[in-house]
């Protein structure tokens, strides 16, 4: 398939070795510490503590194939990862999954304390909203506000939160459907990657057709990225993943590898990718890097 076979051809590994050197120097600088030091040393710890920034990426990717600039985006990127980050300090706490490892280092209540951590989330999930609106510039405001409407329900019940308390509820429950646990990805996986893909498209003014077809896009990669996820908690080690490995079978959590196997689950999200990679022909070699992104997902080993 030729746009198959363009991804495959495309530098990935240095587009997004740049666009990631981007994004820590935007991050780095966008929360200095003040009074009181010590929560904006546990936001920043966890904030500077590495990652992929695939979310962030995503969104500069789509706003410059929809004609936008990085600068137009570059706020909204540093807000999808700050809210990424206030997810899985919560999702490691001990209420939640109670985790001690996240990004090769030891989670943030580990190291703050449990309130520190709650307040560090709660800190960066404001924070991420007081960005994107104050810093953002060149950007319709129109556009800009669509973009903040978004952002908070993707965070909300209808997105993040839904997905989580659905995914807690599912714990130990040995009769979960494909469907549920579709739901339960969709929600607290899903949207936030379908909103990093779709806001970068709309802050550069794209029009109803391209946002639907980038909508897509992106909910097939964010399946696909679930189901790898959930391929590579079994066959990935802790070193790998810079976290803890085997969690999902300890908890006996439904994946979909315990649902349909692994073997197929490859399947099911290579077939994922391929369509996400096929809706994106229409633009050409400017679909390049996030034909390239999705590629990638079904590839990674971390
Ligand atoms: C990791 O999943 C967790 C998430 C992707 C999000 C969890 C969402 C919340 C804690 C709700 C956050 C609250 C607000 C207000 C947004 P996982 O446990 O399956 O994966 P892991 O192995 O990386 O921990
Ligand atoms: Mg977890």
């Amino acid at each position: 398939m030729v746009a198959n076979e363009q991804s495959i051809q495309f530098d990935l590994a240095t587009y997004l070795q740049e666009k990631k050197a981007l994004v820590e120097v935007a991050l780095d600088q966008s929360l200095p510490i003040v009074r009181p030091a010590k929560i904006y040393e546990a936001m920043r710890y966890s904030l500077l503590a590495g990652g992929k920034r695939l979310r962030p990426i995503l969104c500069l990717a789509t706003c410059e194939l929809s004609g936008g600039t990085t600068a137009m985006a570059l706020p909204t990127a540093c807000a999808l990862e700050m809210i990424h980050t206030m997810s899985l300090i919560h999702d490691d706490l001990p209420a939640m999954d109670n985790d001690d490892y996240r990004r090769g280092k030891l989670t943030n209540h580990k190291v703050f304390g449990e309130d520190i951590a709650i307040l560090a989330g709660d800190g960066l999930l404001a924070y991420a909203f007081e960005f994107v609106a104050t810093q953002t510039q060149g950007v319709a405001p129109e556009n800009l506000l669509q973009v903040m409407a978004r952002l908070g329900r993707t965070v909300g019940a209808a997105g993040l939160v839904g997905g989580q308390v659905l995914d807690l509820e599912s714990e130990g429950k040995t009769d979960i459907t494909a469907e549920t646990l579709t739901f339960i990805h969709t929600h607290k996986t899903g949207a936030l990657l379908e909103t990093s893909v779709v806001a970068g498209a709309i802050l550069a003014g794209a029009g109803e057709t391209d946002i639907q077809r980038l909508s897509t896009y992106a909910q097939n990669i964010g399946l696909a990225f679930q189901i790898v996820d959930d391929i590579l908690d079994i066959t990935a080690t802790q070193e790998e993943l810079g976290k803890t490995a085997g969690k999902d079978l300890l908890a006996q959590k439904a994946t979909y590898p315990s649902l349909w196997g692994i073997e197929e689950s490859r399947r099911q999200a290579q077939a994922l990718v391929d369509e996400a990679i096929a809706v994106l022909a229409t633009y050409g070699p400017k679909a390049q890097p996030l034909q390239a992104i999705a590629h990638y997902i079904v590839t990674r080993k971390s």
